[in-house]
């Protein structure tokens, strides 16, 4: 093959999608690491609800969260698998748009997130994460850990974005309403949107009752669409951030328990201990300095990518695809994803790629982990892709980390993770069970 060459893009798996489909119900992400490993090719298709080109590599990825080659729909995970626009009063928000609305709407978005990650303090947050831990030690033999971590994790982002704590329940089950299955949708239309509405304007209420909002004319004067901003940051709370972070936090739980040793553990503690004897005024400062934390996080963030594949989107027209294995066609109108799980263990940027390891290059990672829509020391602009809220969520899970430390637990699960379970994105196989959490502050 010269340089120049433009290949085919290779048709791996099954001819029929159902047979896929099946494959990736029994092997979860494992399906396609070994399609890609089958021929050392880089990009592939498969036949899935439909075609479905997939890339492993950061050059070719780079086309995925580049608008210039493609168009965002409201697809959430597969095609297949829908947003259900009720939830949002039938507005798309800005992760789904593109073109003008997209920069618009984000870049109104980035206004308010940057006027309220000013304000808010790591001491507060601080003090949100401590008061999820105490309520641990509430925890009873049977009651579900996951929901105990996922109250936390609403907790933590309604505050940092809106800053207040909503209510549970009704914005969880707002979530729960707003991924659908396409094909149930339209087989079982009435039945499946049944109380779709009431849901909707019951967490609208919920966040139009928070600091920010109330003060959303004073941070954005211009603002001419304050239902549909509101919307935004209902969507940005409840979908974009809470249940992920709740996600990542039980896959940091998993990991800290399976994957370090006693040693390593002692280790993390005492980095930990240092930040919290801390007077709160230099919080800012200490915070900086967790090494350790930072990298067990940025080895979860890789090895754990909550999503079987990353962003998707539709090729905006014709054109070659360059990669490590080398040039594609692509066409217009085809989908395309990338491949998270795969990129974040190619052996060419990362050495001995399943392994945890606590001393990777911070640097190297931060160039190659994708989690957030784009590489890690992308910055988030109105014009592309990336998270705005990356930088605050990893403040997240370290202070997560940071209490995690104080416990002791008593599991009652197995904790093995194979990445077979496509229904969890989290580092176990199966549902976390404790019989006691003990947190000591
Ligand atoms: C662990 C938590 C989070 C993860 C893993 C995550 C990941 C992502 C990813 C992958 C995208 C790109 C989606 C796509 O284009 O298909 C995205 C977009 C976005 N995220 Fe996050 N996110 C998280 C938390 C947050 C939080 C807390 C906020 C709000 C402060 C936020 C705000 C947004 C917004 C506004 C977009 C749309 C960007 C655009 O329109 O270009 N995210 N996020």
């Amino acid at each position: 093959m010269t340089e120049q060459e433009v290949k085919v893009i290779p048709n791996l798996g099954s001819w029929f999608r159902l047979s896929n489909i099946l494959q990736m119900k029994n092997e979860g992400r494992g399906f396609y690491q070994d399609l890609f490993s089958s021929q050392g090719e880089h990009v592939i298709k498969v036949q899935l609800v439909e075609p479905t080109i997939l890339v492993s590599d950061s050059i070719a990825a780079n086309y995925v969260f580049d608008p210039e080659y493609i168009n965002k729909e409201s697809i959430l995970g597969f095609s297949g698998i829908s947003y259900n626009s009720i939830m949002l009063k039938y507005r798309t928000p800005s992760m789904f748009c593109n073109g003008e609305e997209h920069d618009c709407k984000k870049a109104n978005s980035m206004k308010i997130f940057d006027h309220r990650f000013k304000e808010v303090t790591l001491e507060q947050l601080n003090t949100v994460i401590q008061e999820s831990f105490e309520s641990f030690n509430t925890f009873k033999a049977g009651d579900n850990f996951e929901v105990t971590v996922d109250k936390m994790a609403f907790a933590f982002v309604s505050f940092l974005v809106l800053g207040k704590k909503t209510e549970h329940a009704i914005c969880r089950d707002w979530f729960d309403r707003s991924i659908r299955l396409t094909l149930t949708k339209v087989l079982f239309k009435p039945f499946t949107y049944w109380g779709d509405k009431a849901v909707a304007d019951e967490v609208f209420d919920e966040v139009s009752d928070t600091p920010v909002v109330q003060k959303l004319d004073h941070i954005s004067p211009d603002l001419k669409d304050k239902e549909g901003q509101t919307l935004e940051l209902l969507h940005n709370v409840c979908l974009n951030g809470a249940p992920l972070f709740g996600e990542y936090s039980i896959s940091c739980f998993a990991r800290y328990l399976d994957s370090l040793d006693d040693g390593q553990r002692l280790s993390l503690k005492e980095e930990a201990d240092q930040f919290l004897n801390e007077d709160p005024s230099k919080f800012e400062e200490a915070f900086g300095k967790l090494e350790l934390i930072d990298s067990f996080i940025l080895e979860v963030l890789r090895l754990n990518p909550i999503h079987i594949t990353g962003t998707f989107g539709r090729a905006k027209k014709d054109f070659v695809m360059e990669s490590k294995s080398g040039r594609y066609q692509v066409y217009k109108g085809e989908l395309i994803t990338d491949f998270v799980f795969g990129m974040h263990r190619d052996s060419s940027v990362f050495e001995e790629p399943m392994k945890f390891k606590l001393n990777r290059d911070e640097k190297n990672a931060k160039k190659h982990l994708v989690t957030f829509g784009g590489p890690w020391d992308r910055q988030a602009t109105p014009t592309n892709r990336k998270c705005p809220g990356q930088d605050q969520i990893f403040i997240g899970l370290k202070l997560f980390v940071i209490h995690l430390t104080r416990c002791t637990f008593d599991v009652a699960s197995d904790l093995t993770y194979t990445g077979k379970n496509p229904a969890r994105g989290l580092a176990t196989d199966v549902p976390v069970v404790m019989n006691k959490v003990v947190y000591k502050k």
